[in-house]
């Protein structure tokens, strides 16, 4: 008997010319909850194809339970107890969850006929291991996200698993769904079930597991006991560069005001709200969901309007009625959810980068001045590190961060004098949520003026000269970050005296 369900040893995999793994090793113990992080591209799935056999490795061996396979079938994977959850869930959205869940059991089992009455006892079995209460009898097209994977999970339990592996389950769920998703993953592990979990997001790694491995480019960075694990080494060891908060002790060099906003209020929204925004200076805005900050920076980007109040533009009152009004007084706005509110997926980085100033780049004729729009895109891809190969690669291709930073150019290549950002990091890998904030110091040396809402404490601090907490649709404080900190920003967005 081994103290672990599975270890991996040096295993190598290319395909053709690309080397996917260069040797990769990892021991996850028996019941143990173990997180496999890396950037994208760094071969997880790969790795984990290999593991369920998938995929054979060019070289390496597996052990699972002791037992020494240098390669290993599909079923004699899933005999091992071995079962993966793939991003995609493998769930056939045209049949029931019923037949969903007892299809290959029952197939598997060698009956003659299909029996419905024994595929419906499979299928409460199945849900009742995880206390999921659903209709089995529901096509699931029709079922949400989180259900889905649910009935994966389900499914995976019917074939004794003793390790699951889950390739980033929580891409598509709302943080809910994933506090929902972490009370399972503890359920299976106190049934004495190994999870293998694989993220790049650090709060649910340090959250969820005891261990940890980290790939980068196909090879080993480290593994370990996550408790030791910290914010500044896990963003090194997955991307090899040191990033760290540190407080923004650059001041703007001028204390003109860009920006006030005098007693204004929106009718359940938020309240008597007042501040001012330097010329260069970088505004934090925090609260909790719903404290009425969204609403308020909305206001000032003329998607709605306030009822009451003041606000002054270099010194004039303005009252935006239009985004474009807002637009064309130099302000931009980039919104918290950039997929829904911004981003033309589809289409190229040149094409998102350049949509929102087509007017200015276009002749009075019509003519599009297509050397102008290049460079201009250029520019942007390159001071943002875009990592892309192309500028004509559609925004679809790329990761979180980086789509982030195409949303971010385009707003860039307006000029604005004022810039406000909702949540700008939200779901973004740590690379491309470093990259963002140096460019915002960056920018605000040279004079561009920042909002920026965020709930990510460490990030508010470090970026911002200082900072307003809403609560219940009121500014509650106003900070600077070099004499506050985390737990008291805390205390005061939440309530606790
Ligand atoms: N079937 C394949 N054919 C060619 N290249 C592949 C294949 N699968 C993965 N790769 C390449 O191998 C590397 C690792 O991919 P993958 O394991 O999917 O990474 P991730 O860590 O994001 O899951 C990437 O460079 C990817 O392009
Ligand atoms: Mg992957």
């Amino acid at each position: 008997m081994s103290d672990y369900i599975l270890q991996v040893e040096n295993i190598k995999k290319s395909f053709g010319g690309v080397r996917a793994l260069k040797g990769v090793s990892l021991n996850i113990k028996k019941g143990e909850i173990h997180s496999l992080a890396g950037e994208n591209g760094c071969g997880n799935s790969t790795l984990i194809k290999i593991i369920s056999g998938f995929y054979e490795a060019d070289e390496g061996l597996l052990r699972i339970d002791g037992k020494e396979y240098s390669k290993i079938s599909p079923m004699d994977s899933i005999r091992q107890g071995i079962q993966v959850i793939y991003q995609d869930f493998s769930v056939f959205p045209n049949l029931t969850v019923m037949e969903n869940l007892a299809f290959n059991m029952e197939l598997m089992s060698g009956h003659k006929f299909v029996n419905y009455k024994r595929m419906r006892s499979i299928a409460k079995t199945a849900i009742s291991r995880i206390n999921f209460k659903v209709d089995l009898d529901e096509r699931v097209e029709h079922l949400p996200v989180a259900d889905r994977q649910l009935i994966a999970i389900s499914r995976a339990l019917l074939y004794d698993a003793r390790l699951i592996i889950m390739d980033e389950p929580t891409t598509a769920l709302t943080k809910k769904e994933v506090q929902a998703l972490f009370k399972i993953i503890k359920q299976l592990q106190e049934q004495g079930i190994a999870i293998l979990f694989v993220s790049h997001k650090l709060d649910e790694v340090f959250e969820i597991s005891e261990g940890y491995t980290i790939l980068r480019n196909g090879e080993n960075v480290i593994s370990g006991v996550t408790r030791e694990l910290t914010d500044e080494k896990f963003a090194y060891y997955m991307t090899g560069r040191e990033f760290s908060h540190t407080v923004n002790r650059d001041k703007p060099e001028t204390d003109e005001t860009v920006l006030e906003v005098e007693n204004l209020s929106m009718k359940g929204a938020y309240e008597d709200i007042s501040f001012r925004l330097g010329k260069g200076e970088i505004l934090g805005i925090t609260g909790l969901l719903g404290s009425g900050r969204t609403e308020l920076v909305q206001s000032l980007f003329g998607i709605n309007s306030p009822d009451e109040g003041i606000v002054k533009l270099n010194g004039e009152n303005v009252h935006f009625k239009s985004v474009k009004e807002a637009m064309d007084a130099g302000i931009g706005y980039v919104p918290s959810d950039r997929l829904t509110e911004g981003l033309f997926l589809p289409q190229s980085i040149r094409l998102n980068t350049i949509i929102s100033k087509i007017d200015k780049v276009t002749s009075k004729r019509g003519f599009l001045d297509t050397e102008q729009i290049n460079s201009e895109v250029d520019h942007w891809i390159e001071d943002l590190a875009v990592a892309a190969s192309d500028p004509e690669q559609p925004v679809q291709t790329l990761s979180g961060g980086n789509q982030q930073k195409v949303m971010l150019s385009r707003w860039l290549a307006n000029k604005p004098t004022i810039l406000i950002l909702n949540g700008p990091t939200v779901g973004v890998d740590i690379g491309s949520k470093f990259d963002i904030l140096a460019l915002l110091r960056r920018l605000s040396s040279q004079g561009l003026s920042v909002v920026i809402i965020s709930d990510d404490l460490p990030e508010i601090l470090s970026v911002s000269h200082r900072i307003l907490v809403m609560r219940e649709g009121r500014i509650v404080e106003e900070l600077v970050p070099e004499t506050s900190s985390e737990q008291h920003l805390d205390n005061v967005i939440t309530g606790v005296e």
